[in-house]
């Protein structure tokens, strides 16, 4: 979990949010010019008022502090305070961020102060922007500006937001401000003084401060997610992460040619024989101007996309299955991201990692109830953050964490076709609405992350893969009737609910995918009530019985553990799904005495041995240690049983397995068979008629409760056993949400709690 000082915050810029007042004194910034050029903003939007925070940031600051925000960073834009860019400060703006830092400062919120986040001044545009050889001074002036105006009051400072944006979408792919696609020459001389500004800004901050303050860039990418946690695929996965894939026109979205010189004072050798043709020269005074000792590294995370090894150890991108998570903006959803991208940037550069931006866009729509629920906003914050906690669990030095973004708000291009907020915003009438995910998020950070699910333990419904098995007497009832994919012809048994080591299912869904039942039990034994056993205690099989099954009998705990390595004894109960009219199960024996039994069994009078009983459709019956017993022909059978796999077998109709008779164990039979058998009533039970929509119980041992439920509509009941094993053995339906059909085997864990079935289904149930 999160220790206390752990930074909580959000995040905004000032051009997405602060709107203009005309008496302000700013000059024009870059975005100011940018959305009045025809087709540049979607739905023609500006930022002339946006959230209009210029007006109401005592209001939002406020709401920030009710909503328990600590750290608050935030763009000063350059252009507000240096009209020209150079030159004539204007006193009017740096009031007005005074004034808003006093007023954080008493609210209890933090500041972080980014220097720039895009809001470029015009003015220095139009004499050749960051292209210029002067504009990494040009950057100092104003980082000087900023340092003696604020440095007394606010102790965190961010150079540059993102360079990866302005350079790749502003002028190399023209779609942001100032909108241009420069030759490839030019674009790397204009990174080149970005990164000298940087470095500018850093020594004139520490210069002109009144106090030591803390600095740092915070860049974005795309975060590559190791398909798996193999070596190889994470080594792949690190290589693309700091390596130079990008075609040549998309190349400035890229992460290493940023962060190297400045952590590391060069450019990455791999960057420098890539794009050798159009580099300028790099002087050791630049490189060390880059190179500026930083605190920390900030970094804007939002995505991911998997990747693994090829056989040549490099990265292989993996395509996203269709239909697969994504946000409004169509941003794939991959939690992790946040994991190996803190772990990946901890490791190589070894400095504190902010996350300075994560956050997620969706199409907000205000409820009846006039409140804003985004549900799907709290489930992405919850995973991603989780993630962060994972890094910093592992002792990454994760240092902070900061939402984006308080308010909704002019999202550059895409103006305000897509919300990031946590606070709604009417954009008729700057109305602003808390979104649930700020109450969420308020609670995330009042508690330090305990309300986030990787501080709970999942309690999903585990639906598993059942296994199949081929069995001499096997049909293909399990394929035609249940729907499940056959191996071969001859399937007897489908192993629906078993974390035995000769069957081990596995969950095919939600967090535990992939795993096995019995790792479940090794690793999770919460979901089923923490019970002490040394293994799951049941098995769940349908079965069907092609031929006639062998004459068989199982042995007791004692007996198996003596003479079967340990293994659990054998009881068992079946419910017959199905059979033939007037057909027939072993259940018992006619000997009156041991000898009788062991003549009978050596002189194979079987007919005079096995005692046959009646059985319909809908007949439940115990099959207890020492009963022998054996399933015929034509029937089909939901089994429950104790984990276990022993059988003795008595006699199998001489049947041939690959040309040789099966094993028999006749002497072990005869030792465990009970002596006289008790009544065949005992063990059969005809169940009349079951009452819909109600879990009727068909027996109770020592080993397990058995119930069966006719669904016809809808019912509730609680969960409230150690866990609860459910097979549908006939009709469809729904169980929380899910469709579930005959053939499906769920384990409802302990403490699941309500649960909802609607539908038209049989079920059979186990638990102990
Ligand atoms: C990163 C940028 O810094 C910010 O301005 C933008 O709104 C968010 N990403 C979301 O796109």
């Amino acid at each position: 979990m999160f220790r206390d000082d752990f930074m909580w915050g959000v995040a905004s810029s000032a051009y997405q949010i602060e709107g203009k007042d005309k008496e302000d004194g700013a000059g024009e910034c870059i975005w100011d010019r940018f959305v009045k050029e025809k087709g540049r903003i979607t739905d023609g939007a500006d930022a002339d008022v946006s959230c209009d925070f210029v007006h109401k940031y005592k209001e939002d600051i406020s709401l920030m502090k009710y909503m328990g925000i600590r750290h608050y960073r935030f763009s000063l834009n350059w252009s507000r305070i240096i009209p020209g860019g150079t030159g004539k400060v204007n006193e009017k703006a740096v009031k007005m961020y005074r004034d808003m830092i006093l007023f954080m400062k008493e609210k209890g919120i933090e500041p972080f102060i980014s220097l720039f986040h895009w809001e470029y001044p015009q003015r220095l545009q139009e004499q050749g922007g960051w292209v210029s050889h002067q504009s990494p001074e040009w950057f100092g002036e104003y980082a000087k500006v900023a340092a003696k105006n604020f440095s007394d009051i606010c102790e965190n400072f961010i150079t540059i937001d993102e360079p990866q944006c302005f350079c790749n979408f502003g002028h190399v792919r023209g779609t942001h401000a100032p909108g241009y696609q420069l030759p490839l020459p030019l674009s790397f001389q204009m990174v080149h003084n970005i990164l000298k500004a940087h470095g500018r800004a850093v020594q004139v901050l520490r210069k002109y401060a009144d106090r030591p303050v803390k600095i740092g860039i915070a860049p974005t990418y795309s975060v590559p997610v190791p398909c798996t946690e193999e070596s190889a695929d994470i080594e792949a996965a690190r290589r693309a992460y700091f390596g130079f894939y990008e075609e040549m026109d998309n190349w400035a979205w890229n992460l290493s040619w940023y962060l190297d010189p400045i952590l590391f004072g060069k450019y990455p050798k791999e960057g420098m024989e890539k794009f050798a043709s159009y580099l300028p020269r790099f002087s050791k005074e630049d490189m060390d101007l880059i190179s500026q000792p930083i605190d920390f590294i900030g970094q804007g995370i939002y995505n991911g996309y998997a990747v693994r090894a090829d056989k040549e150890g490099e990265p292989e991108v993996l395509e996203r299955k269709p239909g697969a998570p994504k946000t409004a903006v169509g941003w794939s959803i991959m939690p992790e991201c946040m994991y190996w991208g803190s772990k990946f940037l901890y490791e190589r550069y070894k400095k504190p990692v902010i996350i300075t931006e994560n956050g997620m866009s969706a199409l907000d729509v205000v409820s009846e109830d006039g409140r804003v629920h985004d549900q799907n906003r709290i489930h992405y914050l919850d995973a991603h953050i989780s993630q962060v906690q994972r890094a910093y669990d592992e002792g990454i030095d994760v240092t902070g964490y900061f939402l984006w973004t308080f308010l909704d708000n002019f999202e550059w291009e895409r103006g305000y076709s897509e919300r990031f907020g946590i606070v709604y915003v009417d954009f008729e009438n700057r109305k602003r609405t808390v979104k649930d995910s700020a109450y969420w998020y308020q609670n995330v950070m009042n508690t330090n992350g305990r309300n986030l699910s990787i501080n709970r333990k999942p309690r999903p419904i585990l639906f598993l893969n059942p296994v199949l098995k081929e069995m001499v007497w096997g049909g293909s009832r399990l394929g035609t009737d249940f729907g499940y994919q056959l191996p071969g012809n001859e399937v007897g048994e489908c192993w629906g609910i078993s974390a035995h080591p000769n069957g081990d299912d596995g969950v095919d869904d939600n967090c535990f995918i992939g795993k096995t039942l019995s790792e479940l039990w090794e690793n999770e034994r919460y979901l089923f009530g923490n019970l002490k056993e040394d293994r799951f205690p049941l098995l769940v099989k349908v079965i069907d019985a092609k031929q006639n099954l062998s004459i068989q009998v199982h042995p007791d705990d004692g007996y198996a553990k003596e003479h079967e390595g340990g293994s659990l004894g054998k009881t068992e109960c079946w419910y017959i799904i199905d059979c033939e009219e007037g057909a027939e199960l072993v259940v018992g024996h006619n000997a009156r005495t041991k000898e009788e039994l062991e003549n009978m069994i050596h002189e194979g009078k079987w007919d005079a041995f096995i005692r046959r009983v009646p059985i319909r459709k809908g007949d439940f019956i115990q099959i207890d240690p020492g009963t022998v017993h054996a399933i015929t022909s034509g029937c089909m059978i939901l089994e429950t049983q104790q984990n276990s796999d022993i059988t003795y077998r008595v006699y199998d109709y001489g049947r041939l397995k690959d040309g040789k008779p099966r094993e028999l164990h006749v002497e072990k039979s005869i030792d465990v068979i009970e002596v006289p058998a008790k009544p065949a009533e005992d063990s059969v039970k005809n169940v009349k008629e079951i009452l819909e929509n109600q879990w009727v119980e068909l027996i109770a041992c020592d080993y397990y409760k058995v119930y069966k439920m006719n669904l016809n509509g809808m019912m509730l009941f609680e969960q409230t056993h150690p866990f609860m094993n459910v097979s549908v053995i006939d009709g469809c339906g729904i169980v929380n949400g899910r469709v579930i059909k005959k053939g499906d085997h769920f384990i409802l864990p302990d403490g699941y709690g309500n649960v909802e079935l609607a539908g038209e289904m049989e079920l059979i149930a186990s638990t102990v």
